[in-house]
């Protein structure tokens, strides 16, 4: 069976409270809900984690990295500077795929550069909650093809 993490990164606890115009009326319980049931549907087992705390994240990829074959992530800021997070993922070897709710690519500057983009194998942006569903599909069918 595939085992996947989905991480969420700082402010995504306030999904559905925080600038819904941008990242939707969802809560992170309703995005973490269909994500559940997309992973049920596909036979396929996730551990979902948030935190608001770079080393947090680290720390959960760490431990998970010989449990997971692969990693859906939403690093929110963290996307546009952590260079601690980008060598984490490099460092574990796990096929990453990135994804967030906005389109990144048309908001401002800074948002438009992403420092892990390098090391995922794909990125997907713009989609509200369905660009986590996307990312699942496009991990599960690199997973099901490198097998
Ligand atoms: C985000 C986009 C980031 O720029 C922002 O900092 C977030 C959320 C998104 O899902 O659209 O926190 O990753």
């Amino acid at each position: 069976m595939l085992k996947i993490l989905v991480i969420h990164g700082p402010n995504l606890n306030l999904l559905g409270e925080r600038e819904p115009d941008i990242y939707g009326h969802l809560t992170l319980k309703d995005v973490n809900q269909k994500i559940n049931d997309f992973a049920a549907e596909n036979k396929t087992e996730i551990k979902i984690f948030q935190s608001n705390h770079e080393g947090a994240i680290i720390d959960f990829l760490h431990t998970n990295r010989k449990w997971a074959h692969g990693i859906v992530i939403n690093p929110g800021a963290l996307t546009h500077y952590s260079y601690a997070l980008r060598d984490a993922l490099t460092g574990i070897q796990l096929p990453a795929v990135e994804v967030h709710l906005s389109d990144i690519h048309n908001r401002e500057e800074f948002r438009k550069i992403s420092v892990i983009k390098e090391v995922c194998i794909h990125q997907i942006s713009g989609k509200g909650f369905n660009s986590y569903l996307e990312g699942l599909k496009f991990i599960m069918n690199y997973l099901d093809n490198t097998k």
